[in-house]
C-alpha cells in the first residue's frame, strides 16, 4: 500500500505529496523497469533456424520474454526441443502479414533472422529467395512500424542481390518512418544446430558431419578460397548489443559481424581432421557457380558503435562445434545423415 506522504529527496527536506504526485514521480522508474533488459519481449523471426534457435536460448538464459515464428522451411522443430513451455512459438511465414501483425503485438525488440540463405539456392531459385528475403523483410518492417516496436535488428549475409535490397528497405524504414533499425551482415556463421543435411548446407556443418561419419568431403575448386568463418555465439551477442546499444550509435547503420580473420578451406580441413580424427580421403570437384574467392570483413565499425568483439575465436568455435555434432551423432545416430 502507498504511504500518505514520503520524504522528498533534496536539500529542502520532506514535504507531503499526494498519491497522484507519487505515481507521477514513480512513472519514469516504472517505465525503466518495464522496459529494462530483464522485462523486454523479443520477437525472433526464424526462431527454429540455426542462428534463431541459438538466439532464443541466449535470450531465455538472460531472463527475457521470447516469442518466435518460423515456417520450418529450413528451421527444425528439434532446434527448439525442450523450450516449448518457455517461449510463445507460432508456426507462421513472414510472407503472411496478418500473422506477423499478430506476432508483433506488445513486442519491444525484433531480431529478424528469417531468410533463405545459400548462394547456390539463390541461383537455382532466385524468385523464391527474393520473395522470402525482400518481400518477407518488407512485411516484417511494416508490421514492426505499425506495432511501434522499440528497435528492429536485421541480419543478412553479404553478396546477394535479395539481401542487399532488403538491407536498403531496412535503412529506409529508419529514415522515412523513424523506426530504429540496425543491420547486421553475417559472415559465414557456423556452430551448433546449423543445418547439415541439405544440399544447401554450409561447408563447415557439411564437412564436420561427413568426417564424423567417415564419409568423404568434397572441396569445390582448389581449396584456397577463404572465408571469415564466425562462431554463432558471436552473432548472438551482436544481436543483443544491436538491440540495446544507444540508439544514436546504431540506428540506420550496417555492421559486419565476423572475426576479421581470413581462413582458407584447406587450412580448415586440416584442423577438422585433427578435431574429428578423420583420416580418409578428400575429394575435389569443380569450382561452384557464383562462388566468391575470398571474403574478409572489416569489423571496426561494429567494435566502435556496438561494442562488439568476436569473443570466440575460429579454432575455439570449431572445437565447440565438432563437440556438439559428435554428441549428436552419438545420441541420435540414425538422424544424422548427410545429403548428397
Ligand atoms: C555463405 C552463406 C550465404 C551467404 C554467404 C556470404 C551458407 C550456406 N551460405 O555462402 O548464404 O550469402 O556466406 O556470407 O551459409 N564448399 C566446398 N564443399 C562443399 C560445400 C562448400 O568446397 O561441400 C565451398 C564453397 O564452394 C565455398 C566455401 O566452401 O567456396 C563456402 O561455402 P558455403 O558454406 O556454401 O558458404 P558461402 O558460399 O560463403
Amino acid at each position: 500500500m502507498f504511504c500518505k506522504s514520503i520524504p522528498e529527496f533534496g536539500p529542502e527536506g520532506a514535504r507531503n505529496i499526494t498519491r497522484a504526485e507519487m505515481i507521477a514521480l514513480l512513472r519514469p522508474l516504472a517505465r525503466r523497469m518495464l522496459f529494462s533488459k530483464t522485462m523486454a519481449l523479443y520477437l525472433v523471426t526464424g526462431a527454429a533456424g540455426f542462428i534463431g534457435s541459438n538466439l532464443v536460448r541466449a535470450l531465455l538464459s538472460e531472463g527475457q520474454q521470447v516469442r518466435g515464428i518460423d515456417n520450418f522451411a529450413t528451421g527444425k522443430p528439434e532446434n527448439l526441443a525442450g523450450l516449448e513451455s518457455q517461449i510463445d512459438f507460432r508456426e507462421s511465414d513472414i510472407l503472411d502479414l496478418d500473422a506477423l501483425r499478430s506476432a508483433m503485438e506488445g513486442v519491444d525488440y525484433v531480431l529478424h533472422q528469417a531468410a533463405l540463405g545459400s548462394v547456390p539456392r539463390s541461383i537455382a531459385d532466385p524468385v523464391r529467395s527474393n520473395r522470402a528475403n525482400v518481400e518477407g523483410t518488407l512485411n516484417v518492417l511494416v508490421a514492426a512500424r505499425d506495432a511501434k516496436v522499440r528497435r528492429l535488428v536485421h541480419a543478412i549475409s553479404p553478396y546477394s542481390v535479395s539481401k542487399l535490397a532488403a538491407e536498403l528497405y531496412v535503412r529506409t524504414f529508419y529514415r522515412v518512418y523513424g523506426l530504429p533499425t540496425v543491420c547486421l551482415r553475417y559472415f559465414n556463421i557456423f556452430g551448433p544446430r546449423q543445418l547439415w543435411d541439405s544440399q544447401y548446407s554450409a561447408v563447415l556443418a557439411n564437412f564436420i558431419t561427413r568426417m564424423l561419419r567417415g564419409q568423404t568431403p568434397t572441396i569445390f575448386g582448389d581449396g584456397e578460397q577463404s572465408r571469415d568463418f564466425t562462431f554463432v555465439g558471436n552473432a548472438v551477442s551482436a544481436n543483443l548489443l544491436a538491440a540495446t546499444a544507444p540508439v544514436d550509435q546504431v540506428a540506420g547503420r550496417f555492421f559486419n559481424i565476423a572475426t576479421g580473420t581470413r581462413i582458407s578451406l584447406n587450412h580448415t580441413v586440416k584442423l577438422l581432421k585433427q578435431l574429428t580424427g578423420y583420416e580418409g580421403p578428400i575429394d575435389h570437384g569443380p569450382e561452384r557457380a557464383g562462388d566468391v574467392k575470398h571474403a574478409l570483413a572489416d569489423i571496426a565499425l561494429a567494435e566502435k558503435h556496438l561494442g562488439y568483439t568476436p569473443a570466440v575465436a575460429f579454432e575455439e568455435g570449431l572445437r565447440r562445434t565438432v563437440e556438439w555434432y559428435r554428441n549428436r551423432t552419438q545420441s541420435q545416430p540414425s538422424s544424422l545423415t548427410v545429403a548428397g
